[in-house]
């Protein structure tokens, strides 16, 4: 299969290949998805199979507004409601008791289904054309970075997929919010986009799903289970001040080690400041923003992932982000990439 590469003029060609069942890589606000008609079977075990995705690892559901939502959910509590209401079109996947409509397939078998309403223009208007709910992972093959560019989606699908659709890079860079309403609660299953904060604007009892804060626990989300995001090199994520960060990136040189950083541009500097001149030669350096800030490295997270696995540098180093707001969901990809190798420097 040859894989067509698609420009906003072919928002009518793309719609129509989700309806008929094909698999078409969508831009997002957040990542690129991996979309096929969310009604059909057929099409989801594609998806799988183009992924290589383990079965009981469930699919968002994406929708161009509200309307469809009655039709693919039991019912819709008072609080649910009001989260659609503030928080879509945006990075806010809500989990709802799914309707007799919704294939088992799009739930890994669960009894609840995941809703989506992306913040992107180009996106809706595809999900408006394909008249059905859009199932859409991640678009990488798993265990890989999320794709952030139409180049990275083709990296892992050329060939697999019927066509990406190229909307440029995506403007968040991390995926969605997943949360589960109860009563008058909430529980994030996976932080992203919309922040424990912005959901506190609604609802007075926001907590974090238990096994996001103990390891042993038994995820809510099946898919925070699997070994996520990581590059093929030992990767550590240091935290600290740009002076703790920038010496523990020079007292990790290595011999005849290349060595890739991922820094705010604060930090690189102080590092460049001290590394002898045969060791600048051995660093590859990305710099993410001018300061430590969660957007930013949101932001280049991902493509620099992947860039660091083309260079193939044998060590990566990456600034952290203090856990609050945007942090919280960039660390959590932080510390799944770096297999736990987050230090916080004192
Ligand atoms: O930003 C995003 O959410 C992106 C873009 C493409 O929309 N999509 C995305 O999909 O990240 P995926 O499949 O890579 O991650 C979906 C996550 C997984 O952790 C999955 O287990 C969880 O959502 N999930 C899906 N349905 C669920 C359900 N019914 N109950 C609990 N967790 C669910
Ligand atoms: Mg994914």
């Amino acid at each position: 299969m040859k894989t067509q590469r698609l420009t906003p003029d072919d928002i009518e060609l793309a719609g129509t290949l989700l309806r008929v069942g094909d698999l078409v890589a969508i831009p997002t606000e957040t990542v690129y998805g991996l979309g096929a008609n969310g009604l059909a079977t057929d099409a989801m075990d594609r998806i799988y199979e183009a992924k290589g995705r383990p079965s009981d690892n469930p699919l968002i559901l994406h929708i161009p507004d509200q309307n469809m939502v009655p039709r693919l959910v039991k019912s819709i509590s008072p609080l649910e409601q009001r989260l659609m209401d503030t928080f879509w079109p945006g990075p806010l996947t809500i989990t709802f008791e799914k309707s007799h409509l919704v294939p088992e397939r799009a739930t890994g078998g669960l009894s609840r289904v995941a809703l989506r309403c992306p913040d992107h223009d180009l996106c809706r208007k595809i999900l408006q054309v394909a008249g059905v709910p859009i199932a859409a992972p991640s678009a990488n093959r798993s265990g890989r970075p999320s794709p952030t560019t139409a180049e990275a989606v083709l990296h892992d699908m050329e060939g697999r997929i019927q066509a990406v659709m190229d909307g440029g890079p995506c403007h968040i860079g991390v995926e969605s919010t997943v949360v589960q309403v109860e009563d008058d609660r909430i529980t994030i299953l996976r932080p992203g986009g919309v922040t424990k904060e912005m959901l506190e604007m609604v609802c007075d009892h926001v907590v974090y799903d238990t096994a996001l804060v103990d390891a042993s626990a038994a995820p809510k989300a099946p898919g925070m289970k699997y070994r996520h995001y990581a590059p093929d090199m030992p990767t550590t994520v240091f935290v600290g001040t740009p002076e703790q960060v920038a010496h523990a990136c020079i007292e990790g040189m290595r011999e005849g080690a290349s060595i890739g950083l991922l820094l705010s541009e604060v930090t690189w500097q102080l590092v460049q400041a001290m590394l002898e001149d045969e060791q600048i030669r051995s660093v590859v350096p990305n710099i993410y923003g001018p300061t430590v800030e969660a957007e930013a490295l949101a932001n280049h997270l991902y493509s620099s992932l992947l860039a660091f696995n083309e260079d193939k540098v044998d060590l990566l180093y990456i600034e952290g982000c203090p856990s609050e707001g945007l942090g919280v969901a960039v660390m959590n990809r932080l510390e799944k990439a770096s297999s736990h190798q987050v230090i916080y420097l004192k």
